[in-house]
């Protein structure tokens, strides 16, 4: 059994399903850049039938890596496959990852299909992918909740026309580790061809329990594990990479295999879908939360002083906890700058772009005296949201408060290239502010989550605000980042409404339904 563990990202495809987790092409590139140089096997960029953005995203990230196969999502359908097929071409490594469901519930109640209707469908899905690509991977969806001996007889079938990696997901995650790691032994024994191909898992962690069902699948013999930086998917969501990679990693006393990350990457890839995605992690997040290597009981400090081992399992700079270093400075010229830039994988297309985002540096290096790579990180996505096609911009901003008085904000926005103004108390300033925005915008929407991060430590430190809006079962997140925190608020209220006034016209893979 090969001693290798493949590492398949679904960040992109399944962690975008998240409610208001949507990236667009820069950010996903950005994001696959950092997900190669971390040694990821496989990407799941995207479901290029969803929509055109999508299509187009999954062909940047095609030309931005070289080093990392690129995988592309299709339900088991002609017109799924043939997008799928094209938006990967021209990567130097692609790969077309099909599915159909096989449990009986989503048999009868979703797809109204007869067994032997969904193995003809895979079969056929498969043999039309291999046109396409050669490196095609079949997934029967909710085999974790499939009967075993009708899985087999998919399995088999799918490998018999040409599938080489054969995904089992537990996509609504109902299973238990013990049972898990035996469906896949089963699987593997029972269907005649299993060495024919790679078996890999794909958890949701509706339990709680996505980490330890991958866990208890490799030790059963997987060897592709899909999963997501900071855990990110579907509701709860999926395996998260870093945990994965760490467990196989520490434990080698009990895998016979590993994987070919460089765990150094892992934390810089967590910050970075952090801030792209507005999904914060909590700080007791294993790996990349904020306390994960924090001794606070004086007891383990003092026995980390006399020996790191006594109460450290992994060590913090392994997985990319640097001490924050300063990197750029407020004397560093516009070489330095774009050097940096580029050692973090970010590139920008046209000088003009560079030349914004270095006026942006300059302003904030008067503000702040140091600039770490978390600071460049937020505002290369600011720059983003600077250029992208804007319906509201800040113009302005002022706002009273002092202890006593009612906080009153003062707002100059453009609509569409319009100025207009507004003023609205408030029971604290940036309440004020999103009334004085409200005001003028009426979106009607509702805030379902506003919070503030510091992105580095210190009081000079920018704030990084989140915010959640829902209207009409739509769901997006904003954010903003600024020294003042009450401007990065206005900026992350004001970025969740420019996405919502935006037309969608995605389809989620799974249900069919507009997203
Ligand atoms: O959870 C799931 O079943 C999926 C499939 C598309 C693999 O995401
Ligand atoms: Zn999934």
């Amino acid at each position: 059994m090969s001693k290798h563990l493949i590492i398949f990202d679904t960040t992109m495809r399944d962690g975008e399903q998240s409610p208001g987790a949507s990236m667009n092409l820069d950010e996903k590139v950005r994001i696959a850049k950092v997900l190669e140089k971390m040694r990821v096997d496989v990407i799941e960029a995207g479901f290029p039938v969803a929509s055109p953005g999508d299509f187009e995203a999954v062909k940047a990230v095609c030309e931005a890596v070289s080093d990392t196969t690129v995988c592309a999502l299709a339900r088991a359908l002609d017109s799924d496959i043939e997008r799928a097929g094209a938006a990967i071409k021209s990567a130097r490594s692609g790969r077309i990852h099909t599915f159909i469901a096989t449990s009986p519930i989503h048999m009868r109640e979703k797809l109204r299909m007869q067994p032997d209707e969904v193995v003809e469908r895979a079969v056929a899905s498969v043999k039309q992918a291999r046109r396409f690509a050669d490196d095609v991977e079949f997934s029967p969806e909710d085999a974790g909740r499939s009967e075993t001996d009708f899985l087999c007889r998919v399995i088999e079938a799918v490998i018999n026309a040409g599938a080489r990696t054969v995904n089992i997901p537990d996509t609504v995650g109902y299973n238990l580790p013990d049972q898990f790691g035996a469906l896949i032994a089963e699987l593997m024994e029972r269907v005649p061809n299993s060495d024919k191909a790679v078996f890999s898992v794909h958890c949701h962690n509706d339990l709680g329990l996505a980490v330890a069902n991958s866990l208890a699948a490799v030790m059963k013999g997987a060897r592709q594990v899909e999963c997501t930086i900071n855990g990110l998917g579907e509701r709860a969501g999926n395996a998260s990479l870093e945990e994965i990679v760490m467990a196989v990693r520490t434990r080698q006393d009990m895998f016979s295999c590993d994987t070919r990350i460089d765990t150094t990457q892992i934390v810089p890839a967590s910050r970075l879908v952090s801030n792209i995605t507005g999904f914060l992690v909590q700080p007791n997040k294993a790996i990349v939360g904020a306390n994960a290597f924090a001794h606070e009981a004086g007891i383990h400090q003092d026995g980390v002083i006399k020996s790191r081992e006594t109460y450290e399992i992994m060590r913090a700079e392994d997985v990319g906890w640097a001490a924050n270093r300063m990197v750029l400075g407020k004397h560093s010229g516009r070489n330095a700058f774009r050097a940096r830039l580029a050692d973090l994988g970010i590139e920008f297309k046209a000088e003009e772009q560079l030349n914004s985002a270095f006026a942006r540096f300059k302003e904030l290096a008067d503000k702040k005296h140091e600039i770490f790579d978390e600071d460049l990180q937020a505002l290369v996505t600011e720059e983003g949201l600077a250029h992208a096609n804007e319906h509201l911009r800040l113009v302005s901003l002022k706002v009273c408060s002092q202890t006593g008085e009612t906080p009153v904000a003062s707002v100059a926005l453009a609509v569409n290239g319009e100025e207009k103004q507004a003023r609205a108390p408030g029971s604290g300033p940036v309440d004020a502010v999103y009334k004085a925005i409200d005001s003028v915008v009426q979106s009607e929407s509702q805030l379902q989550l506003y919070s503030v991060s510091n992105i580095t430590s210190g009081t000079d430190s920018q704030g990084e605000v989140t915010v959640r809006l829902e209207k009409a079962g739509r769901i997006v997140n904003g954010h903003g980042a600024d020294t003042d925190i009450v401007i990065a608020s206005a900026k992350a209220y004001i970025n969740a409404l420019n996405k919502l006034v935006a037309p969608v016209e995605r389809t989620h893979p799974q249900s069919g339904q507009p997203i």
